[in-house]
């Protein structure tokens, strides 16, 4: 079923839970993400990039909101990292129940004018609002006190942004960055600053974390040993995920960890059968490795047996 991404992170964040945010792109990754809320009995969170919007079109947006209503667990249709308030209401029009806008690359007065504008538009028509404030960056644990200040959220900025801008879930900079290489070994995650900020904001806000792929590595060397080449990948720890989770983040970002998932398997496929050219034989089991990733994320985020 359909349902506002408040709906899902107000009582995830009340009782103690997480919920993921799965990027999808297509088809394959939907149902990937479905099938695992489904099997796990877990509310969740599709989230569509505006780089998703313009690769899959009117189809993607069509199909995603189709199969969320089909849904019997609560899923949430949410505009990822929107850039502009004209991205925003295209998002509100094709139905989606969750946007986020991030100005958090311009200033904080900016950042605040651009995203109460948002927020008024997306609560006349009933969908909630996420934004960003802080920098999405990994940082060396020590790396000094205002060199991390110049880039993660500051806390007492945040009650103001969210007092003036009236957004209903904060997407907060403690450490993590977007993508497969988050830092060496165990990624600093600032914990302190992450729970000051719940302190600030109150026990029953929803805080969000981007960039929370754990990067597991045992699909790293399976990638490189089907021929893929990647660095030196590090994801965030689960241990600091549950951490963050116990401290107020109630909306977890996922994304690279889908995509490894799907690259491998797509890999060890080819190279296992040279002969194979049925699409379906070559994304079927990609998207059966997405939805043992997912399902696994759920049980980690403890939202598994919540729907
Ligand atoms: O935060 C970004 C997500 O991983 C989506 O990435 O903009 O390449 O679709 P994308
Ligand atoms: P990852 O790159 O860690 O999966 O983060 C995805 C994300 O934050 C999408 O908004
Ligand atoms: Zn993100």
């Amino acid at each position: 079923m359909l349902v506002t991404g408040l709906d899902i992170l107000s009582e995830a964040r009340r009782e103690g839970y997480g919920v993921g945010a799965f990027n999808t792109n297509n088809m394959e990754i939907t149902q990937a993400i479905l099938e695992a809320a489904e099997e796990r009995r877990s509310p969740v969170i599709l989230a569509l990039s505006e780089g998703a919007l313009k690769y899959g079109g009117r189809e993607l947006t069509t199909l995603v909101r189709e199969a969320a209503r089909d849904a019997t667990v609560p899923v949430a249709v949410h505009l990822d990292h929107g850039s502009s308030y004209t991205s925003v209401l295209k998002a509100l029009r094709f139905g989606f129940t969750s946007v986020m806008i991030d100005k958090s690359g311009e200033d904080f007065e900016t950042n605040v004018a651009e995203t109460r504008r948002v927020v008024e538009a997306a609560h006349a028509v009933g969908a909630s609002v996420e934004a960003e404030l802080g920098r999405l960056a990994g940082v060396e644990e020590h790396v000094a006190v205002d060199e991390k200040d110049a880039l993660l959220t500051n806390p007492r900025e945040a009650q103001i942004f969210v007092e003036r801008t009236g957004i209903d879930f904060l997407a907060v900079a403690v450490g993590t960055s977007h993508g497969p290489y988050k830092g060496k070994g165990r990624p600093f995650i600032d914990h302190e600053r992450l729970k000051k900020i719940a302190e600030l904001l109150g026990p029953e806000y929803p805080l969000v974390l981007h960039g929370a792929s754990g990067v597991p590595q045992e699909l790293i060397q399976r990638f490189r040993a089907a021929g893929g080449e990647i660095g030196d990948a590090h994801g965030i720890h689960p241990d600091d995920v549950k951490m963050a989770i116990s401290e107020g983040v109630a909306k977890i970002n996922t994304d690279t960890d889908l995509r490894l998932a799907f690259t491998a398997r797509v890999r060890e496929v080819l190279a296992a059968d040279p002969k194979v050219f049925d699409p379906r034989k070559i994304l079927g089991p990609a998207r059966e490795e997405m939805r043992r990733v997912v399902a696994e994320r759920m049980d980690l985020f403890g939202s598994s047996g919540r729907a």
